[in-house]
């Protein structure tokens, strides 16, 4: 390590590293306190030649671009800069052919590694744009939101949001390493953070209610930036994604299982316009809470498993009900209609995430469309303010 690092590397106590078993696609997740300060330790000997484009987004490049790049330059790495609007509104058509364009204008070699040094809105758009230029180059995740910490930078998902809905347009492209600094973390604003939360309690309602209940006892602690709270919640859901990406690459069966709650938050971010009035991880919360009454409706779950699932969410401050939707996404047909172009149609029939349980989750193509409906009016009809 070189010494003039910006960062001391004093605040890298230690890490954890999680293995993604893929073949020769395999790679690792490092999660720690302050590895950005040292990225370019661990980033340099992945590399075909020693360049890369480090991207990142208009809030994020401030506080953390020049700390990465310094790194990467006590490394012997070279790196151009790209810095994009931030929002989910840069998952767009024009904005990924600019990106592209931009990429190509730095003159990107088929050595050159692209760096997406942001959310899960630069991860999605580098990656996709990585996946694409030259007809693939290699990428690399820095996710600095906790959503993108424990799952948009993991699994290779890439894309953007096309008219007619979110994420329809991209490819399976996985990065060669994942840096998840949890010191990024600190410089979330509040709900941010509780949006990524909500994305973090999936993983306990998918397979692992233990680890549900450990949120429910210390699930306050991450939000109020408890460092060892953070870094074992980050390390268990990374684990938990990479066995599911390892076991599904493709989402051809039990990969599906992360869209837990997705299909009512996808069809509510469409609708609310993806302009920051609804964060996905909020969308994902109330989708949760849906996804857990629809299957209470269904007899496939006890109606207390419902009620405990909305509890914790709204303790920890995410949304939960219909009044706490922007009004545009509270109109049933319009969501209906959303709903059926989602990704999960299969032979015409929604692909749902229901539960036998916290913990129990499985899918299914068995919802007849009424139930699908009637929960809707019931939870827009006596919810909405
Ligand atoms: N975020 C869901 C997945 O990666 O499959």
């Amino acid at each position: 390590m070189s010494a003039n690092e910006l960062e001391p590397d004093s605040r890298v106590q230690s890490s954890d590293t999680v293995h993604v078993a893929l073949g020769a696609r395999s790679y690792d997740i490092i999660v720690g306190v302050g590895l950005l300060s040292e990225a370019g330790k661990h980033i340099a000997p992945l590399l075909a030649v020693p360049r890369t484009i480090l991207i990142s987004d208009e809030n994020v490049a401030p506080l953390y671009l020049e700390r990465v790049a310094q790194s990467l330059s006590n490394h012997g790495v070279a790196c151009g800069r790209i810095v994009l609007p931030a929002g989910e509104q840069s998952k767009s058509f024009a904005q990924f052919e600019d990106l592209l364009e931009r990429i190509l204008a730095a003159k990107v070699e088929r050595g050159t590694t692209l760096l997406a040094l942001g959310g899960g809105v630069i991860g999605d758009l580098v990656g996709f744009a990585a996946s694409a230029v030259l007809r693939g180059i290699d990428f690399i995740q820095l996710p600095t939101s906790l959503l993108a910490q424990i799952d948009s930078s993991v699994g290779g998902k890439t894309g953007i949001n096309s008219r007619h809905g979110k994420n329809l347009i991209g490819s399976f492209h996985q990065p060669r390493l994942v840096v998840a600094d949890s010191a990024a973390l600190d410089s979330l604003a509040p709900r941010e953070l509780a949006a990524g939360y909500g994305e973090m309690v999936k993983y306990g309602l998918i397979d692992d209610v233990e680890f549900f209940a450990w949120l429910e006892a210390n699930g306050q602690q991450i939000l109020s930036g408890d460092e060892a709270a953070r870094r074992h919640a980050i390390a268990v859901c990374c684990r938990a994604k990479a066995r599911i990406v390892a076991e599904d690459e493709h989402e051809s069966g039990r990969r599906a299982l992360l869209n837990l709650g997705h299909t009512f938050a996808h069809a509510f971010e469409a609708e609310s316009g993806y302009g920051g009035d609804l964060l996905h991880g909020e969308a994902v919360s109330i989708g949760m809470g849906l996804a857990f009454r629809l299957s209470a409706r269904l007899g496939y779950c006890d109606p207390g498993d419902a009620a405990r699932v909305t509890t914790h969410l709204k303790a920890l401050g995410l949304p939960t009900q219909a009044a706490d939707l922007p009004a545009p996404a509270r109109r049933r047909d319009a969501l209906i209609e959303h709903m059926s172009r989602d990704k999960k149609m299969k032979d015409g029939r929604l692909n749902l995430i229901l539960a036998r349980g916290i913990g129990r989750a499985f899918v299914t193509a068995d919802v007849p469309p009424s139930d699908i409906s009637s929960l809707l009016d019931e939870f827009l009809g006596t919810e909405a303010s």
